[in-house]
């Protein structure tokens, strides 16, 4: 009876166990679709008008592909959200119209884009 009961204890304590671990490796694949989505929201939004599919219809040159970015010392997420948050020149600052983490968001998602070169999803 009392091996019976220590049995029990220990079947959930795995099953717990478990759960707990599936749960957090979940975790980074769901905030990573989540970044990924209101990145791309926040891109389209605010940055295709300028940007569009990773181009830049005012200074050819400044664009969004990785060769550019890397010319530029722009291909870094810190990079990127510098001059989201402050602007450049003929690209106007957003610190007050996104948030601390939309700006993370539409980093992230520009250098992603940049890697994968701009392909449709
Ligand atoms: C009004 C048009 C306009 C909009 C809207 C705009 N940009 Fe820009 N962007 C520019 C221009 C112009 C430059 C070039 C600035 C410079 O270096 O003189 C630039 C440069 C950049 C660069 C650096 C590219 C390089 O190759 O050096 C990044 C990254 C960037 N923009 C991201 C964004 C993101 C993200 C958004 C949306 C939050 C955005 N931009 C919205 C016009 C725009």
């Amino acid at each position: 009876m009392f091996l019976c009961i220590k049995m029990r204890s220990l079947i959930k304590f795995v099953i717990f166990t478990v759960l707990l671990l599936v749960i957090y490796l979940q975790q980074p694949l769901l905030a990573d679709t989540v970044d990924k989505a209101s990145g791309a929201k926040v891109f389209s939004a605010n940055c295709a008008g300028c940007h569009i599919n990773g181009g830049n219809i005012i200074r050819r040159g400044k664009n969004l592909k990785m060769r550019a970015l890397k010319k530029y010392k722009m291909d870094s997420v810190e990079a990127i959200s510098n001059i989201v948050t402050y602007g450049k020149n003929n690209m106007s600052a957003y610190k007050d119209r996104l948030s601390e983490s939309e700006i993370q968001a539409v980093s992230t998602y520009v250098l992603k884009q940049a890697e994968n070169n701009w392909r449709k999803q």
